[in-house]
């Protein structure tokens, strides 16, 4: 039986100062002011159409992200939480993570984003290397990126997270390692670490930068700055992440455990659990802010719903459990799924006889070969 797992809650904000060369979110660059105003009020009406799917429930966390959400004032931002809690109710001392561009900070923000209950920044530094930032397309440099962080911390905000690429063009090995130190010396709670990947319909991927480095490269930036993170007392307890102890982000982890999530916003993705209807749905918004902004709240607005079949849901789970170093529980995975155990059992024995997952009772998790395979060893879970 389908049990109902943790409520997430993701607001995307589409607008960017300028489009980065590598990036397919969905993210618009501004023109003029942006219409803080009305996407305040469409954000409301959007959350509001979706409540008859999530009635009763508590959401457990909460995720700006963009696009750039700190593009938006703190008095918006508080805006948007307030109309949140007036129409839902929230956990008490839950996770508010706001995207945060460093280009974005001039101006003390982030008091005010405290204030309005916001208690997790991640920041898109990508890197500390002036040139790097600056083949990358983006909007600051590294003293800048500096600066933004200090000032959250000065603010008190001290769970912050930092977003690094790696594998950037013109980066070698020993960058690679500066960027990660350079992080560490910031005292953050979490890193993410990504290798750049060249995105279809991006710039790069028209025109791929030159002096990218090859596979064997990426792979030894990736060994590396891992030894580093680990040394510094950062777990990597998924593919990217990397937390201190206690600090990992609940709203990512829900994902990874298939919890469920409303996704209010233009291009906001939700999967909601309907245990009466023994289904799960997902449902994906008008991805066009302007069309978003016209249509929010009505069934215009509404980009798609589509029930996942059930010959889906092992490859869907295994999409996200296994990105987790922990792994996952049989039980977890029945209870999320609403299948039994035996629908993955011929896939979960064939990975072990392949060397790429270790059983332990009813515990299932990568082993460090499959973890370099990942995509295959997900792919063993696709219906025949
Ligand atoms: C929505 S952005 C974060 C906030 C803000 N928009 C910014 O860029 O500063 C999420 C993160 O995804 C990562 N990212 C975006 N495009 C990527 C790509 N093509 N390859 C790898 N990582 C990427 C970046 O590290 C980025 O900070
Ligand atoms: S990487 Fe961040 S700042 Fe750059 S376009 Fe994408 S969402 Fe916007």
């Amino acid at each position: 039986m389908l049990q109902l797992p943790p409520l997430a809650l993701y607001i995307h904000i589409p607008w960017c100062v300028k489009k980065c060369p590598y990036c397919d979110f969905n993210s618009h660059g501004q023109k003029g002011a942006l219409p803080q105003d009305d996407y305040v009020g469409a954000l409301l009406r959007d959350l509001e159409q979706d409540l008859p799917l999530v009635w009763g429930r508590t959401v457990t966390s909460i995720f700006f992200g963009g696009g750039t959400p700190s593009l938006f004032s703190a008095g918006h931002i508080a805006a948007i939480l307030d109309g949140v809690a007036a129409r839902i109710r929230l956990r008490p001392g839950l996770e508010v993570t706001l995207e945060t561009n460093p280009g974005t900070t001039e101006f003390d923000r982030f008091g005010g984003y405290r204030e309005a209950g916001v208690n997790r920044i991640s920041f898109g530094v990508q890197s500390f290397d002036d040139g790097c930032l600056a083949r990358l397309g983006r909007i600051h440099d590294s003293a800048q990126a500096e600066r933004a962080v200090k000032l959250a911390q000065d603010a008190g905000l001290d769970n912050i997270n930092l977003d690094l690429m790696y594998a950037l063009p013109g980066q070698n090995l020993e960058m690679a390692e500066l960027d990660v130190q350079r992080a560490l010396d910031l005292s953050p709670a979490h890193i993410s670490h990504y290798q750049l990947t060249l995105e279809p319909n991006t710039l790069f991927h028209a025109r791929p930068p030159s002096g990218l480095p090859d596979e064997d490269g990426a792979w030894d930036m990736q060994e590396r700055c891992q030894a580093l993170l680990a040394e510094a007392g950062f777990a990597q307890y998924e593919v990217s992440a990397y937390a201190r102890e206690g600090r990992q982000c609940q709203h990512n982890l829900n994902y990874w455990r298939f919890g469920d999530y409303l996704g209010i916003g233009a291009g906001a993705h939700g999967k909601l659990t309907l245990p009466a209807e023994q289904r799960i749905l997902r449902r994906w918004k008008t991805k066009h802010p302007d069309a978003y902004l016209a249509a929010a709240g009505s069934p215009q607005a509404i980009g798609g719903d589509e029930a996942l079949e059930p010959a889906q849901l092992p490859f869907e789970f295994m999409l996200n459990a296994l990105r987790l170093g922990e792994g996952f529980d049989l039980g977890l995975f029945e209870q999320r799924t609403g299948l039994g155990r035996e629908a993955i059992m011929p896939a979960l024995r064939s990975g072990q006889i392949r060397g790429w997952l270790a059983e332990e009772g009813d515990h299932w998790r990568p082993t460090p070969f499959g973890a370099r395979f990942l995509n295959d060893v997900m792919a063993s879970f696709l219906p025949d």
